[in-house]
């Protein structure tokens, strides 16, 4: 049983036309939509002015097509199971998407900030969805029958690494980090800390998982247009879209890291392969 209130962490993003708006609008609610973006120079561009004085790293990522879904998806799918059972897919398309932060597989040297840049829309479905999962935390823990939930999400370390791809760190679903910001995470493969001998963790991590999966299913929905760019504080917010079968949809993710970040990476990530030995550079 969910509290209504959860899906207030749904966020629909504000409209908006400058760098310094985007960044006031990312400031109050974790995301803003700017329109008119026809390049991926502009789009780096803008990217680029909003993130400022503070920015170190951009770059566009990857390319959410049919296409490179499937050449991507057929060698995630070659890789085992691991010791634990957990094994990863990129799923398929054609279903709605788990809510999830980018570079989730990468800890502490996930992107801070996302750009979403929508070149051509699928012809239907395919809209998104954004949840501000900080905030969804602090609704939970404004509700008693749910505190015990947000209290584990802040103070218990867990395994948020990709199934293969260990990441060393274990660290709080929800935490504050050294500049300040709040990070507040969410992906399908999270689980207790290896050897963990605290079975009530994996009911936890299981509650949190149907929690986000709620407000994905019963909070709102909004569609980019072709020129759109999404803005989103990729530590505090998460983000999807909802299946689609158009081959012609085109959609670039750009990753931005800025002295906020907890770690930047020397190089470009390869979310394919996910190996953190080649991070530190
Ligand atoms: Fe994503």
């Amino acid at each position: 049983m969910f509290s209504s209130r959860l899906t207030e962490a749904g966020v629909v993003p504000e409209r908006i036309d400058t760098p310094a708006q985007a960044r006031a609008v990312i400031e109050a609610d974790g995301a803003a939509v700017v329109g008119g973006i026809h390049t991926e120079e502009q789009a780096l561009d803008f990217a680029s002015k909003v993130l400022g004085d503070k920015l170190v790293r951009l770059g566009r990522q990857f390319e959410a097509s049919m296409r490179n879904h499937e050449r991507e998806a057929a060698v995630v799918d070659a890789q085992p199971v691991d010791g634990r059972g957990r094994k990863r897919s990129f799923g398929n398309p054609g279903e709605r998407m788990t809510a999830h932060n980018d570079g989730f597989a990468f800890g502490d040297y996930a992107p801070d900030y996302l750009f979403l840049w929508c070149k051509r829309p699928a012809e239907s479905g395919g809209d998104s969805f954004l949840i501000d999962a900080w905030k969804l935390s602090e609704l939970l823990a404004a509700d008693p029958a749910t505190a015990d939930l947000a209290e584990f999400c802040r103070s218990v370390d867990i395994d948020h690494s990709e199934p293969n791809f260990p990441q060393g760190t274990y660290s709080p679903i929800v935490r504050t980090v050294a500049s300040g910001r709040v990070q507040a995470r969410y992906h399908p493969y999270l689980a207790p800390v290896p050897g963990s001998t605290r079975p009530e963790d994996a009911e936890m991590i299981g509650r949190w998982s149907d929690t986000v999966l709620h407000v994905r299913d019963n909070g709102p929905m909004f569609r980019a247009g072709a020129g759109d760019m999404i803005c989103v504080d990729n530590y505090r917010l998460l983000h999807g879209r909802d299946g689609y079968t158009d081959p012609a949809r085109e959609l670039y993710s750009i990753w931005g890291w800025t002295t906020d970040a907890v770690a930047v990476p020397a190089n470009q990530l390869d979310i394919v392969v996910p190996d953190l030995a080649a991070l530190a550079g």
